[in-house]
């Protein structure tokens, strides 16, 4: 265990899937959450384009933009002072040219000041992928079920059923590891079909929706805080019910609003 103000780095995860020690992500979308995570000890923060649906009330991250992320990764790096910060690049950010790709990129770092960036897809984005890791900046990659690819896998459904989808996904994780990717999200796919990946790739695996054998868990906060309450999926598990929270004390202040209980004594000034 680094010591409490030890950065993370990319260097570290890598030696915790050799060491068997797990690697805890979770997302993150301004100062405030950033800075209660990364106090309590997230070894990854990831300021997801789920912060499209999240926070914007976006169907989904396919609208998210280049700026949107660069705005929500300055103030996250405001709040992280431990954790590596990795920011996701938007759908069309890096997909029509490697030229347009390192460009974005690097314009999400110089304004961010992230550690690192996340692209969806396997060998199909491999080369792009090499080529940012070549201009120094490290890679996190996602397979799976990559949601900017919502439409075209008809839905967020669990992806490498089947031997054949299952070697599609193993050979995406392996064309990402040889691109020089530091670790990969593994989203929505069979216990097996992880755990496979995971022994068969030195770099670390990060599941979301993708059982336990992966080297590392992410969830997206929202989620796990029980405040997205709408969203329900299999694999979240909510470790707070902050959605009731919330409700419950706004409509207690709307109570003693009316009822004149608010402010008292207790929550005003005299002369
Ligand atoms: O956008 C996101 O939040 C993600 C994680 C859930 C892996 O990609």
């Amino acid at each position: 265990m680094p010591a409490p103000n030890k950065r993370v780095t990319t260097l570290d995860l890598l030696a915790w899937k050799r060491e068997g020690r797990k690697i805890v992500a979770l997302t993150a979308y301004d100062a405030l959450f950033a800075r209660l995570v990364d106090e309590a000890g997230v070894d990854v923060v990831l300021v997801g384009d789920s912060v499209n649906t999240v926070l914007a009330g976006q169907p989904t991250t396919l609208s998210a933009t280049v700026e949107q992320m660069i705005y929500h990764a300055r103030m996250v790096r405001a709040g992280v002072e431990r954790a590596l910060l990795i920011v996701d690049m938007p759908f069309m950010s890096y997909q029509v040219s490697i030229e347009e790709a390192k460009r974005n990129v690097g314009r999400v770092m110089q304004a961010s000041g992230a550690h690192g960036v996340k692209l969806e897809g396997g060998a199909q984005v491999a080369e792009t992928v090499r080529a940012i890791v070549d201009i120094g900046v490290p890679v996190m990659g996602h397979v799976g079920f990559t949601p900017q690819s919502v439409h075209a896998l008809g839905g967020a459904r669990v992806q490498g059923r089947g031997a054949g989808a299952a070697d599609r996904v193993l050979a995406d994780a392996r064309a990402l590891e040889q691109a020089g990717a530091f670790s990969m999200v593994l989203e929505l796919m069979p216990n097996d079909v992880a755990a496979k990946v995971t022994e068969a790739v030195a770099i670390p695996t990060i599941g979301i929706g993708s059982g336990a054998h992966c080297d590392g868990q992410v969830l997206v906060l929202h989620d796990m805080l029980g405040l997205n309450d709408r969203f329900q999926a299999k694999f979240v598990k909510a470790y707070a019910t902050l959605a009731d929270d919330v409700r419950r004390a706004v409509e207690t202040f709307g109570t003693e609003v009316r009822n004149g209980t608010y402010p008292d004594a207790g929550h005003s000034f005299e002369q």
